[in-house]
């Protein structure tokens, strides 16, 4: 019969050793709490996914972007907001070194806000602060972000992605009116900020 001090496993151990049960035990409470965070993460970004709350960055949708000025959705006559059938509004922005076409946009409070974006030469980036907006504006695909804002207020709209020399000088401003005071506005004003 073997004695406890012959088995080295059985043998006291020397002070600020753990011992191995405790270790496992430990061990297993932390892959317990990690795992419960990675499915708490899934959860979320499969329920914002299947509720279409979640927007990615951009869309994959292509365009040209040498002759996007010629005709299209993005011809310069087309950009700036327009009103959809059912109330809904769309802003086409076109992003080039060093300006946004339009440069302010006005859009109605509380309806939903859809901003399609392209650019003509490089990289820039769309961002309004406190708001969900802000998306790269890759040429020769359309960015799309979907908001709604609730306050009316002016939201200064700089470029965010270094684009060259004029980066810093690179925003435009998007001007909340109240919902009701939207429909005054002619289609000339809502691509503007000018006083008429
Ligand atoms: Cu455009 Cu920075």
């Amino acid at each position: 019969m073997a004695d406890i001090g012959s088995n080295p496993l059985k043998r006291p151990l020397p002070d600020g050793i753990v011992p191995e049960d405790l270790v496992a035990r430990t061990e297993d409470r932390w892959l317990t709490v990690v795992l419960s965070m990675l499915g708490v993460m899934m959860a979320i970004i499969v329920v914002t996914g299947a509720l279409h709350s979640l927007h990615p960055s951009s869309n994959v949708e292509t365009i040209e972007p040498v002759t996007l000025h010629l005709g299209g959705e993005f011809a310069e006559s087309n950009l700036g907001t327009a009103v959809e059938p059912g109330g809904s509004v769309t802003v086409r922005l076109v992003a080039e070194q060093y300006s946004f076409v339009p440069d302010c946009a006005q859009v109605p409070a509380d309806t939903p806000v859809k901003f399609r974006i392209t650019s003509t030469d490089v990289i820039h980036g769309f961002l309004l602060p406190a708001t969900n907006v802000n998306t790269m504006v890759v040429p020769g695909y359309i960015a799309e972000v979907r908001t709604v804002f609730s306050r009316p207020g002016v939201y200064v709209m700089p470029c965010n992605e270094f684009c060259g020399y004029g980066h810093h000088g690179m925003w435009a401003r998007v001007k909340v009116v109240p919902r009701d005071q939207f429909p005054d506005l002619s289609p000339v004003e809502r691509t503007s900020c000018a006083k008429q």
